[in-house]
Order: structure tokens, then C-alpha cells, then sequence
């Protein structure tokens, strides 16, 4: 009866330590990672997609009021010049460290890193494309608002194909 006790004591014992090991070796893993802090990392995502939405919906209001045969210019203007002014941020919403695999769903694709002159080059072309745009709107020119919309769609879809995965991974 004692031996056996003692048996099942030893493998309740030996059940606790690789449970503990294998705790210890993800908690290490985890740790050395190249980006130290996964909550920095979250918030470094979240405050980029954030951006990226309001980028959308200035955009989405924009391309609205161009659809109309009397547009409202305040509105455009507004539009315009918020997408100007988060075209021109977008390089800084992509620290090293804040792509994939820290845990934190990101379409954000490696390559961004890995080939920085063509990311930044494509930020480049986004930023140019609404300083274009802010200035054609006080021109009240339909016709060539909508020139110059198509024109900054296209540097987002272009980015996009390059740098945005289709689906978000950890
Ligand atoms: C220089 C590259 C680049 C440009 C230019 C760019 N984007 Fe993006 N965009 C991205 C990347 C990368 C993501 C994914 C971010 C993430 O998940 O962390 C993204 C995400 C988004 C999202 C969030 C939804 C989703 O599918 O992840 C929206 C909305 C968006 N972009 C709209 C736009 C619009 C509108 C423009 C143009 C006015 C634009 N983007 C220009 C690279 C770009």
C-alpha cells in the first residue's frame, strides 16, 4: 500500500515538473522574441489600423461627394485635407517589430521590412498623390477632382498589392 502511495506521489511529482518546464520554455520563447513587450506590440497594431480606417473612411466620404452632381466643397476640402495629413504619417505607423508573429493579428506583410526604399517608395507616391488632391480642390473643378481621386486610389491599391496580406495571421 506505502509503495504504491509512494509511486503514484512520484508521478503526480514528475506529471507537475514538465508541466513547469514546458510553462518556463513558452514563457522563454515568448520572451525572445525581437520585439520584448507583445502589449507594445498590440498597441503599436491597433493605433495603425485605427489610422488606416480613418484613412478609409476620409477616403470612402470623399469618392461620396464626387459622385454628385453638387458636391459639398467644405466637406471635400475637409476630406482632403485629412487624407493629406495621414498620407504624410504613414511611414511613421510601422516601427521595426510590428508585423507578424508576436500574437497580434496584422495584414501588415514581412516585406515591408525587408525591402524598406519600395515601402517608403510607395508611401511617397500615396503622400504626393494627396498633397495633389488638397490643392485641386480649391479649384471646385469636378472633372478634375476626379482625376486626381482615381489617381490616389490607385497609389493605395498599388501599396496594397505589394505590402497588405489578404487576410490577417498572428
Ligand atoms: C505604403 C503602403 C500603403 C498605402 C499607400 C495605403 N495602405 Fe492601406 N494598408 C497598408 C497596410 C500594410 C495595411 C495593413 C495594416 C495592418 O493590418 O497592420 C493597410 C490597411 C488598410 C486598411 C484597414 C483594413 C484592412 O484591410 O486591413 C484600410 C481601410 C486601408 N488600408 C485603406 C487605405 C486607403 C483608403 C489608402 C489610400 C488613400 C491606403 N490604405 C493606402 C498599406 C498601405
Amino acid at each position: 500500500m506505502a509503495v504504491s502511495a509512494n509511486a503514484n506521489d512520484a508521478g503526480r511529482r514528475r506529471t507537475w515538473l514538465i508541466g513547469a518546464a514546458l510553462l518556463i520554455g513558452i514563457a522563454t520563447s515568448a520572451g525572445a522574441a525581437d520585439h520584448p513587450n507583445p502589449a507594445e506590440v498590440a498597441q503599436l497594431v491597433h493605433a495603425r489600423q485605427d489610422h488606416f480606417h480613418a484613412l478609409g473612411k476620409a477616403t470612402k466620404s470623399l469618392r461620396e461627394q464626387i459622385g454628385r452632381a453638387n458636391p459639398d466643397w467644405a466637406l471635400v476640402a475637409s476630406d482632403a485635407n485629412q487624407i493629406e495629413r495621414l498620407a504624410a504619417a504613414l511611414p511613421t505607423w510601422f516601427p521595426a517589430g510590428s508585423g507578424r508573429g508576436h500574437g497580434i493579428k496584422t495584414k501588415a506583410r514581412a516585406k515591408i521590412w525587408a525591402q524598406p526604399q519600395a515601402f517608403a517608395s510607395a508611401a511617397k507616391t500615396l503622400s504626393t498623390r494627396a498633397q495633389d488632391l488638397a490643392q485641386i480642390v480649391a479649384s471646385h473643378d469636378p472633372r478634375a477632382l476626379r482625376l486626381s481621386a482615381r489617381a490616389l486610389g490607385q497609389a493605395c491599391g498599388s501599396c496594397h498589392h505589394q505590402f497588405r496580406a489578404h487576410s490577417s495571421w498572428w
